[in-house]
Parts: C-alpha cells; sequence; structure tokens
C-alpha cells in the first residue's frame, strides 16, 4: 500500500498514520516528524527549516523534496508506505509523481480528511507529543496513562510551537490555499473520510477504502 493522507493540520494524519503504520506493516513517513527531529538534533535541514515551521509556514519546496526523494530511496518503502504531510505544494507532488515513476511505482490511494476548523483547533490546543518517538496524544480525548509522560517510552510530552493558537489560522490557509493543487493530481484515487468521528471509526473508512484498491 502506497498511501497519501492530506488534511488540516490537526485532522489526525499522524494519529491515522501510525495506526494504519501497525496494521500495514508498512513505515509511516511524517515530514513534520522529520523536520521536528531535524530541528532538536541541530541539523543544517533543521537550522533551515526551524523558522517555517515554528511560525506555521511552509518549508521551502528543496528542502522538502530533498527529505522525501532520500527518505523513498530506503529499503523499508519497498512494501510500501503512508506518506503523512507530503505534498503541500504542486511542486512536491508532481516530484513526487516523478520520483516514484522512476521507481516503477505510483500512489495507490489519496485520503482527504475533512474536518471543522473549531474541532481542529480544539485538537491542536490539546495536543501534546512524545519528543522520543512521536506517539501523539490528547489532554482530554487520548491521555496517557500517566498524566504528562508517554505510554511508549517513559519521555515527558511537550507540546509543539507551533500549536499555539495565534499559529492555527496560518496554517489553515496554507492548507487550504494548496489544497486542490495537490489533490488535482491524484483525482482518479482520492477519497474523502470524514475525520470528525473517533480515531477507531476514521480508521474503518479509511482502511475499508484502502482495501478497495486494485
Ligand atoms: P506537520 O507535522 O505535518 O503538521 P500538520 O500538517 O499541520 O498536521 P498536524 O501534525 O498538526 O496534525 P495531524 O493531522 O497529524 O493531527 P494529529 O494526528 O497529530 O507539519 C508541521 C510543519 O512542518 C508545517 O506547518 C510546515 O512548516 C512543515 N512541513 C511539514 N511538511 C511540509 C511540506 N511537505 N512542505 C513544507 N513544509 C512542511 O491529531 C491532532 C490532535 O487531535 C491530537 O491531540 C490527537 O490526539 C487528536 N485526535 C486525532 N484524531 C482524533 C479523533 N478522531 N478524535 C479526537 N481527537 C483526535
Amino acid at each position: 500500500m502506497r498511501l497519501l493522507l492530506i488534511g488540516p493540520p490537526g485532522a489526525g494524519k499522524g494519529t491515522q498514520a501510525q495506526k494504519l503504520s501497525k496494521f500495514y506493516g508498512i513505515p509511516h513517513i511524517s515530514t513534520g516528524d522529520i523536520l521536528r527531529e531535524a530541528i532538536r538534533n541541530g541539523t543544517p535541514v533543521g537550522a533551515r527549516a526551524q523558522f517555517f515551521v515554528e511560525s506555521g509556514g511552509l518549508v521551502p519546496d528543496d528542502v522538502m523534496i530533498q527529505i522525501v526523494v532520500e527518505r523513498l530511496s530506503q529499503s523499508d518503502v519497498e512494501k510500501g508506505f503512508i506518506l503523512d504531510g507530503f505534498p503541500r505544494t504542486d511542486a512536491q507532488a508532481m516530484v513526487l509523481i516523478e520520483a516514484l515513476k522512476v521507481m516503477n511505482k505510483s500512489i495507490q490511494k489519496a485520503i482527504v480528511l475533512k474536518c471543522p476548523d473549531a474541532v481542529i483547533l480544539d485538537r491542536i490546543c490539546g495536543r501534546r507529543i512524545c519528543p522520543q518517538c512521536n506517539a501523539v496524544y490528547h489532554i482530554i480525548n487520548q491521555q496517557p496513562r500517566i498524566i504528562g509522560i508517554c505510554d511508549h517510552d517513559g519521555t515527558a510530552l511537550i507540546q509543539r510551537e507551533d500549536d499555539m493558537e495565534s499559529r492555527i489560522a496560518r496554517r489553515l490557509a496554507k492548507y487550504y490555499n494548496a489544497l486542490d493543487s495537490i489533490t488535482r493530481h491524484f483525482s482518479d484515487i482520492l477519497e474523502d473520510v470524514d475525520a470528525n468521528q473517533p480515531p477507531d471509526d476514521v480508521f474503518a473508512n479509511i482502511s475499508g477504502s484502502c482495501s478497495r484498491v486494485a
């Protein structure tokens, strides 16, 4: 399965990608996670991306394209992958399609998660993440067993810099402005899924949709 998860910030792409990754036994490639790790580790990519990520802007295409093309050349993507957060521009979509073509592959399904802005605001403001394993929690909807601590590795949970309420409008605007220029490349394999439901119901709809891939 080679799957794209498209959706506004906070729609649940990361949450669903983690479930799908376990279910299909294929890697979850989150460009947001890759960038946050690069920022934490102080790499040159992190230094270039930090301002854009933390202010809710888009990291330049050349940086993103290099990250994804390199990631797709690794052997664990042979069986498939779930791409979360890429492509986010017309140029990124075109490069992705071409890079896969060279490998005799293509994206098989593109899911667009739909969620009202008010729900998104609540989800983002309440989100906490594990900086070690990238597990995603919510202070009300998806609590860890011990408040503030990751269930998987005991790391203290953090709030993302870009999850401040003041940044969310900008992130949403960037998403909606680019949406058509991304989805037009995948119109024949595109399916909308209502993300404003409990996570297991969203998962059932996505996996149901993936099971219909030819
Ligand atoms: P990225 O990390 O990709 O952020 P995003 O797209 O804004 O998406 P989020 O991670 O905010 O949300 P999500 O949909 O994954 O939701 P989640 O599952 O966490 O990118 C960050 C930044 O990096 C970008 O702004 C940009 O600067 C840069 N970047 C990344 N890729 C780029 C690219 N290709 N080009 C240029 N720049 C790029 O869930 C959210 C919360 O809701 C959680 O608390 C969760 O527990 C809860 N939740 C999830 N599902 C449900 C549900 N069904 N019901 C109730 N609660 C739920």
